[in-house]
């Protein structure tokens, strides 16, 4: 990246409520123009008070924020250069589509022949056309977001705020909307802040992701990179799917398993640290004997535990003994050979897909 100008940064921002609570907690962030950027992390971490603090709903107790270089201090929603959808659409029920979405330009006392030509461009990047006459509740939990959205978008705002937009949706219709959404924002430019708990979604839909935990920022990255290297267990636990091992780090790049075994992993800590392996479940390969399996790779010999058919995958859980147990996920194939309860088996992986994080 170049030294453009951040689209939304943040310094040093804490929340506080009342004595007890720290909803967000001394965050530094900067969000850069142009991206589509999600909030992550499980309920309550503070993902929608960082948001409603963008949006100038709340203001922080400590710190300051800034969009487009822009001191925000204390300047309400309507003198910020954004615009925030919620999960509820809040849409006015006895105004129709095209009314809905003009309706913030009518009250700006703007041109009705550009009201006219903004709504519509709206209603075409959001797909209703057709439907501008209809009323709210004559249109499905997806139409009435597409809705949201457009009215959100109409006015261009710099930033777009969004909390959970797709909450309310069923999993085949948010699968479809998170997709267009990503379209949507793709055509129109503009930086995207997108709050979810959803990692399915924000690794679908994001640039770049912030995970957070308990009000901080655990880790800001590349989707891939917080995919593939996790920075700390949290990260670890909360983003995909991942098998665990405990492990001592013996020297850098190598750890010894619980059962003794020594494998090569990615390790930042010193010798002697115990620490967790953390590995993709589709990372790792199974094998026969150790001789079938890739040079210059990890072989670990356990046996079958358990396996479960998943459709379009086999589940396997691999026991080690002392060492704990590895759970192995496998692409069905027609040429996938098939284990069976108590076969032994050596669990292959590369290195790199192994990572040792600090307990
Ligand atoms: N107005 C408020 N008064 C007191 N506490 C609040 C207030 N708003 C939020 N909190 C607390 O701040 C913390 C963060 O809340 P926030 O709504 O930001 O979480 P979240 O990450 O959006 O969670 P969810 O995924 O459930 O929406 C929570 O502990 C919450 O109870
Ligand atoms: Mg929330």
């Amino acid at each position: 990246m170049t030294d453009s100008i951040a689209a939304v940064s943040l310094h040093g921002v804490t929340k506080r409520f009342g004595e007890d609570v720290v909803a967000v907690d001394d965050v530094d962030l900067e969000i850069r123009d142009g991206e589509f950027f999600s909030l992550l992390g499980p309920s309550g971490c503070g993902k929608t008070t960082t948001l409603r603090m963008i949006a100038g709903l709340e203001f922080p107790t400590d710190g300051s924020i800034e969009i487009y270089g822009e001191e925000m201090g204390i300047s309400p929603p309507n003198k910020r250069p954004v615009n925030t959808v919620f999960q509820s659409y809040a849409l006015f029920p006895h105004m129709n589509v095209e009314d809905n979405i003009g309706f913030g330009l009518r009250m700006q006392k703007i041109d009705p022949a550009e009201i006219r030509t903004k709504v519509g461009e709206a209603i075409e990047l959001v797909q209703m056309t057709g439907m501008e006459k209809r009323r709210p509740n004559a249109l499905s939990g997806g139409q009435q977001q597409r809705v949201a959205l457009a009215r959100a978008l109409v006015n261009r705002p710099k930033v777009l705020l969004l909390d959970e937009p797709l909450g309310a949706l069923d999993l085949k219709l948010r699968q479809t909307m998170q997709l267009e959404l990503k379209d949507i924002q793709s055509e129109v430019g503009i930086s995207f802040v997108y709050v979810t708990h959803d990692q399915e979604e924000a690794l679908t839909m994001s640039d770049r992701i912030a995970v957070m935990n308990e009000g901080r920022m655990e880790q800001v990255g590349r989707s891939e990179d917080i995919y593939d290297s996790p920075g700390s267990l949290f990260v670890a636990g909360f983003v995909g799917d991942m098998c665990f091992l405990t492990a001592e780090v013996v020297e850098a790049g190598a750890v010894r398993l619980s059962g003794g075994e020594i494998v090569r992993a990615r390790t930042s800590d010193a010798a002697g640290t115990s620490v967790t392996l953390a590995l993709r479940p589709e990372m790792l390969h199974l094998y026969a004997e150790a001789s079938e399996a890739p040079s210059g790779r990890n072989a670990v010999k356990g046996s079958i535990a358990r396996s479960v058919f998943n459709g379009g995958t086999m589940f396997y859980e691999v026991d080690i003994g002392a060492g704990g147990s590895f759970d192995v996920r496998v692409e069905n194939k027609p040429s996938m050979r098939r284990w069976d309860m108590g076969d032994s088996v050596v669990v292959d992986f590369h290195p790199e897909a192994a990572t040792a994080l600090a307990q």
